[in-house]
């Protein structure tokens, strides 16, 4: 199955609409159509009910080391600066940055520059930040490198210019500016992607203010909040979904990378010693329920970062991945990373120790020489009522893109098969076998002919379902056609008035995908649909 097939399919039964279309497109926004607008809904759905409203705190669930509770929220889009400033975002989100793996040092990928230098048989890249001091600093490291003493400084035989790190495509032989072994800078990585704009009147710099670019940083500086409001005692999970913007360089591959989406995070506060197995808990969940909405498991998989690829703020970092169509073969695509975050985020808000301890390089400092900014200076720190135990919570985040989710159902489900037709010949049919909870629309109403008071009785039927499922009345063509339009949809379940029906009170119903059909009683139509969906 091509890529190319799907989004042709979005667009013709309304899935997925370019966004600002007939003005020719903006890219990497993406409108959702009647048909999306419902499945994308019910992702969520599926997503807040399994992990908050529908959650058992009773109970000890599979893999988890105790029961938990979860709790919801709903927080703003535009948030006080501050906020991304803590949380690293205003420093860090908006260029190449490579972090060193020794000396926990962060550093602007174009702002390191280095020699090669050979001495005692070996060779590498010796670094330094880019500055007049630049070629002294060097040679200072190469020569503790070498252990070499100063009156041997002539051993070091330098190669070429001074060049930028950027020009470098492996980092293997390359020292660190701090480091004192070879290969400890990470992979560049991108940053400060936020966009912004500005609150009130004020078009100045105090107005400005920055679109979220994750709905996370609204629960951390809410965990306070939830936790004397609700008077839970940890492990607690706080649950948001909601929209954020990243000016992504390069979006592509349809909804995959846009501009403006829609995220599903948790962020689980519990006890630093029990941190690692809500980890490995969490990592289990999340995947589970990939396949609990139909995700055949040979099409996803978990990817433990390397240490090379974790976040600044992340310990551990485990990505739930799918094999996209539009991904080469063998390569799969992030659907949701799933982080231990450690007490750096509650840390940051506290004291805002990032840039003052961690990120030497952006650091701001005001005219007295101080660090312009730091955290909130409240103490966002627990204490347990029962044991009296004080301490910063470690938090794991399952982190889901609902776009990508979405995406990934949309891919999953598309398929083409042979059917027989009205005169049983067999045809090429493509059918969206979408799990039942997450269908847009889940029974068409549909009177085998348009007449004999089959239209009118299965009005009746429609009308009854509407209250309480989305369901479609389509009178139009023959029944076969009509079928055909609803697996594309990929409506589970048709319900056809017949010539029976006006005698026994009874209709067929069609599964979607096996195209079965039995019949049951009209009385009988809301609980067996209700039924099939909550059962898959
Ligand atoms: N709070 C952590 C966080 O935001 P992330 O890996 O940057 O982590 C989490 O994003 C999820 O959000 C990703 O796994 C992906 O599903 C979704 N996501 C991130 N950037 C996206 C984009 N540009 N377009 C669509 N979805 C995106």
């Amino acid at each position: 199955m091509s890529m190319d097939s799907i989004v042709s399919l979005c667009k013709r039964r309304g899935f997925l609409f370019q966004s600002s279309e007939i003005y020719g497109g903006l890219q990497g926004f993406w409108d959702y159509g009647p048909l999306g607008v419902e499945l994308k809904r019910n992702v969520k759905e599926a997503w807040w009910s399994d992990m908050v409203t529908a959650h058992d705190d009773m109970s000890t669930l599979a893999g988890a080391p105790s029961p938990y509770a979860m709790e919801g929220l709903d927080c703003t889009i535009i948030m006080h600066p501050q906020v991304w400033k803590c949380s690293g975002h205003y420093d860090l989100f908006h260029d190449f940055m490579v972090d060193c793996r020794e000396t926990k040092k962060r550093y602007r990928h174009d702002q390191l520059n280095g020699r090669w230098v050979e001495a005692k048989g070996n060779k590498i890249f010796v670094t330094a930040p880019a500055s007049d001091e630049e070629q002294g600093h060097m040679t200072k490291r190469a020569l503790k490198f070498f252990n070499l003493r100063n009156k041997h400084i002539d051993d070091l035989k330098w190669e070429g210019e001074s060049t930028c790190l950027t020009e470098m495509t492996s980092f293997e032989e390359v020292l660190g500016p701090d480091a004192k072994t070879l290969g400890t800078l990470t992979e560049p990585r991108e940053f400060n992607l936020m966009f912004k704009t500005y609150v009130g009147a004020l078009s100045g710099e105090e107005g400005a203010a920055y679109l979220r670019p994750e709905t996370a940083q609204g629960i951390f500086v809410n965990f306070k909040n939830v936790l004397d409001s609700t008077r839970h005692r940890l492990p607690l999970g706080i649950a948001q979904i909601g929209k954020s913007f990243r000016n992504e360089i390069t979006p592509r591959n349809f909804t995959f990378r846009s501009r403006e989406f829609e995220q599903m995070e948790i962020e689980f506060f519990c006890h630093p010693d029990q941190s690692k197995d809500w980890y490995m808990y969490w990592r289990d969940r999340r995947l589970k329920w990939y396949h609990e909405m139909g995700i055949d498991s040979g099409n996803l998989i978990m990817r433990e970062h390397s240490p090379k690829e974790l976040a600044h703020y992340s310990i551990g970092t485990a990505d739930i991945e799918y094999a996209f169509p539009f991904m080469a073969e063998g390569e799969y695509g992030e659907l949701e990373g799933v982080s231990h975050r450690g007490d750096f985020d509650l840390r940051s808000h506290m004291e805002g120790k990032l840039d003052e301890k961690s990120n030497p390089l952006t650091l701001q400092l005001g005219d007295d020489g101080k660090p312009k900014w730091k955290g909130s200076g409240k103490d966002l720190n627990y204490r347990d009522d029962l044991t009296n135990d004080k301490y910063t919570p470690h938090v794991i985040e399952p982190s889901a893109g609902a776009d990508r989710a979405t995406l990934a159902f949309l891919c999953e489900a598309y398929t083409v098969d042979q059917q027989p037709d009205d005169k049983g010949k067999m045809q090429e049919r493509i059918v969206m076998k979408l799990h039942p909870r997450l269908a847009p629309i889940k029974a068409a109403i549909l009177p085998l002919v348009k007449k004999d008071g089959m239209p009118e009785l299965s009005k009746e039927i429609y009308l009854d379902l509407k209250k309480h499922f989305n369901v479609f009345y389509d009178e139009k063509g023959a029944v076969g056609r009509r079928y055909r339009r609803s697996d594309e949809a990929g409506t589970p379940y048709c319900i056809t008035v017949d010539g029976q029906t006006l005698e026994d009170k009874t209709v067929t119903i069609r599964e979607r995908d096996t195209t079965e059909q039995s019949r049951i009683k009209i009385d009988e139509c809301e609980q067996v649909i209700r039924d099939r969906i909550n059962n898959g």
